[in-house]
């Protein structure tokens, strides 16, 4: 199907864009710019110079095939294939969540915490963004980091990701139920535990926006009937093993009460908090309570 005229100034390719978007009503016209720079490699110097060029029938093409699946809802990173977070480019599949600007939050807790070296474990790890970034900010000592996810697709993508950025050495990706195949000898040399776990309530699933419900992994998503089933289940489980270092959990924007409800509950204690670009508290960071073990 052929949406484009024969011939398109590149001055023009923004204005025609945005007339698509807003046709078929997708709410994110402030990736057109992105999208525009992402597939022509040209910065805005060229646009400015080069404004009555008409854009090469190359470019044009890889516009229009995108653009007719961008139509159908689908994300843009998805489309491409990949999605930028904190300093780097990262694969995704559809198995794997498109990892979100206030994640790298997460990033930013555990680099303020890592203080010795030793494994950071990530819990529910994707495309393994979360825990290949924290490792690519340390890069003097010795610190290594160990992504554990349920979803083997997502364990292949986290993998090249790893691989990539040249860490395949210090990030290794294990597919496994939560803490399940770690042995408890392991946790000896675990200094941090970072999760962004799914954490959507069965409420709220059905209020997600129109592309997430049609092409995120479910998987990803739903936390169980409150949302709040992998807190449970990964508090309960670290206090089994008694593990005592720190775990920074991501948290929905309206869970963080819950959330350290529960923490104290399974007798951990709130070492820090961290709010999201809205203000709202999304990262928290437990620690088991002194003696408690
Ligand atoms: C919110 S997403 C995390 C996204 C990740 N931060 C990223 O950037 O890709 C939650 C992840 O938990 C994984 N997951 C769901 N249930 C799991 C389980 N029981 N054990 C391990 N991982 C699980 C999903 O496959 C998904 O990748």
């Amino acid at each position: 199907m052929k949406i484009f005229p024969e011939k398109i100034r590149y001055k023009d390719l923004k204005e025609l864009l945005g007339k698509f978007y807003k046709r078929w009503e997708i709410e994110k016209e402030e990736e057109i710019d992105f999208l525009i720079k992402e597939i022509t490699q040209k910065d805005e110097v060229f646009f400015i110079l080069n404004g009555e060029k008409h854009v090469d029938k190359d470019i044009l093409k890889k516009l229009e095939l995108i653009l007719l699946e961008r139509k159908e809802k689908k994300p843009l990173p998805y489309i491409l294939g990949y999605s930028y977070f904190w300093k780097n480019k990262f694969l995704i599949s559809e198995n794997t969540l498109i990892p979100r600007k206030e994640t790298e939050f997460l990033v930013e807790e555990a680099l303020s915490l890592v203080k010795v070296d030793g494994t950071i474990l990530e819990l529910c790890s994707g495309s393994g963004a979360v825990i290949i970034s924290i490792i690519d900010e340390l890069k003097n000592g010795d610190v290594k980091g160990v992504g554990v996810d349920i979803s083997q697709d997502a364990v292949r993508i986290a993998r090249k990701n790893a691989r990539m950025l040249h860490l395949e050495d210090r990030v290794k990706f294990i597919c496994g139920d939560l803490l399940k195949p770690i042995k408890k000898e392991f946790f000896k040399k675990v200094i941090l535990i970072v999760v962004n776990p799914p954490y959507i309530s069965k409420e709220e699933m059905e209020r997600v926006n129109i592309e997430t419900r049609l092409y995120e992994p479910k998987l990803a998503l739903y936390g169980g009937e409150d949302g709040l089933d992998f807190y449970r289940t990964i508090l309960n489980s670290l206090r089994r093993v008694g593990y005592l270092n720190p775990i920074s959990f991501e948290v929905g924007y309206n869970q963080f009460e819950k959330v350290l409800k529960l923490g104290e509950n399974y007798g951990f204690k709130v070492l820090n908090f961290r709010k999201d670009y809205l203000g709202y508290r999304r990262i928290i960071t437990f620690r088991r309570k002194n003696g408690e073990i």
